[in-house]
């Protein structure tokens, strides 16, 4: 992947890349839209990544080249706005250096990548990183990492459009191998837990549909959220997010038959789950982990309703089968793909059994990655 980037760089460009970036995309064991509600997750970089190469140019052009795409895409540093195709992203990034008033010139860029697109393994968010990561380094601006983690996220904002929490920014940018991070998204303090892969495997089944309601359904989960906070605020004036509410101060304040109730009950559930969860997996205990993720799944799919039917159909078709610890969709939902806890020796039966299922039931062929849990965002050259 790196020879044939820096061969495509040189013949493009005609010079030799300064640096190859690489940043992984994400997967999350547990905490489902807690981020934005200022509670915990617990993500981690997996061994699908997107690669840019970049050199500085002497103008404030930005001259970029997808290799998936086999695409090219000119802009100027100094009129930037967002576009609906893959560049929008490395734009938004270089647009929020602007921003903030830090000192970029312009670019060459060719990027290359094998995080697969709307699976919910975070492409954009690792695309977002890469780009951050280098021109921090290209132009020696010694921005901290969280501040570089911060500016990626707030290009999603401006420039997709889409109001993620720090999450998937944050796992991209602070993974280490064999370790999950639990995030506290309101301090941004940060522990990693050893996460052994000596008995079970991480297994994605993806579905491989992208449901066009994504990014508006989970923009309006925001606003359902922040509501929800608003009327126990009338109670509770110190209640700042749901990290701060009980299910007692819901009951209180929010008519149990509503949308919102539903959707901050699972919120403030899932919050408490994730502290439990990491509690299960210091002592070992991957089956009671497993449950978690499964009570989860139910949660974003009753109560949260951003599930769908292709997303309840495998981890139904799991559920009962005794070699499977834990699974339950993963991200911001419909679509994408599930995460699957599963005993080594059972893998490939299951992948086999469940692609018939799947294919049968949705007449779509079903995808699976087998994951390992790698570092975060670093120079590959
Ligand atoms: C998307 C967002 C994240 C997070 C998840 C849901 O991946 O980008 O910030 O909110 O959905 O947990």
């Amino acid at each position: 992947m790196i020879q044939l980037i820096k061969q495509k760089f040189t013949a493009l460009y005609g010079v030799q890349p300064t640096m190859v970036v690489r940043a992984p995309g994400r997967i999350n064991l547990i905490g489902e839209h807690t981020d934005y509600n200022n509670g915990f997750v617990l993500p981690a970089a997996i061994n699908k990544a997107i690669y840019i190469a970049v050199s500085k140019r002497e103008d404030t052009e930005i001259h970029l080249y997808s290799m998936d795409f086999n695409a090219s895409f000119v802009a100027d540093l100094t009129a930037l706005f967002p576009i609906q195709s893959w560049p929008t992203y490395i734009l938004g990034v270089a647009d929020q250096f602007n921003k903030k008033g830090y000192s970029i010139g312009g670019f060459n860029l060719v990027m290359y990548g094998d995080v697969p697109i709307g699976a919910g393994l975070s492409s954009s968010a690792a695309v977002e990183c890469s780009v951050a990561y280098a021109l921090n380094e290209l132009f020696q601006l010694s921005i901290e990492k969280i501040d570089l983690v911060k500016l990626a996220q707030k290009a999603e904002h401006e420039f997709a459009g889409v109001n993620c929490g720090i999450m998937d920014q944050f796992a991209s940018m602070f993974g280490q191998a064999n370790q999950v991070v639990r995030l506290d998204c309101r301090s941004l303090e940060y522990e990693y837990f050893p996460f052994s892969m000596q008995e079970v495997s991480i297994v994605l089944l993806d579905t491989c549909v992208k449901h066009s309601l994504a990014s508006s359904e989970y923009n309006n989960r925001r606003l359902q959220c922040e509501a929800g906070v608003a009327a126990i605020q009338t109670k509770y004036p110190a209640v700042n997010s749901l990290r701060d509410a009980t299910v007692d101060m819901l009951n209180e304040t929010v008519d149990a038959s509503s949308d919102v109730y539903k959707k901050c009950l699972y919120v403030i559930q899932e919050i408490a789950r994730v502290q439990q969860a990491c509690k299960d997996l210091q002592q070992h205990q991957l089956d009671a982990f497993g449950q978690k993720m499964f009570a989860t799944h139910q949660g974003l799919s009753e109560l949260y309703e951003v599930s769908c039917a292709e997303l309840d159909f495998l981890v139904n078709a799991v559920k009962e089968n005794p070699e499977v610890l834990g699974a339950r969709m993963m991200g911001g939902g419909f679509g994408g793909c599930t995460i699957n806890l599963v005993k080594k020796d059972a893998v490939e039966a299951l992948i086999s059994k469940v692609s018939v299922q799947y294919e049968k039931a949705f007449h779509t062929s079903l995808k699976s990655y087998i994951v390992s849990i790698e570092d975060g965002v670093s120079l590959a050259l």
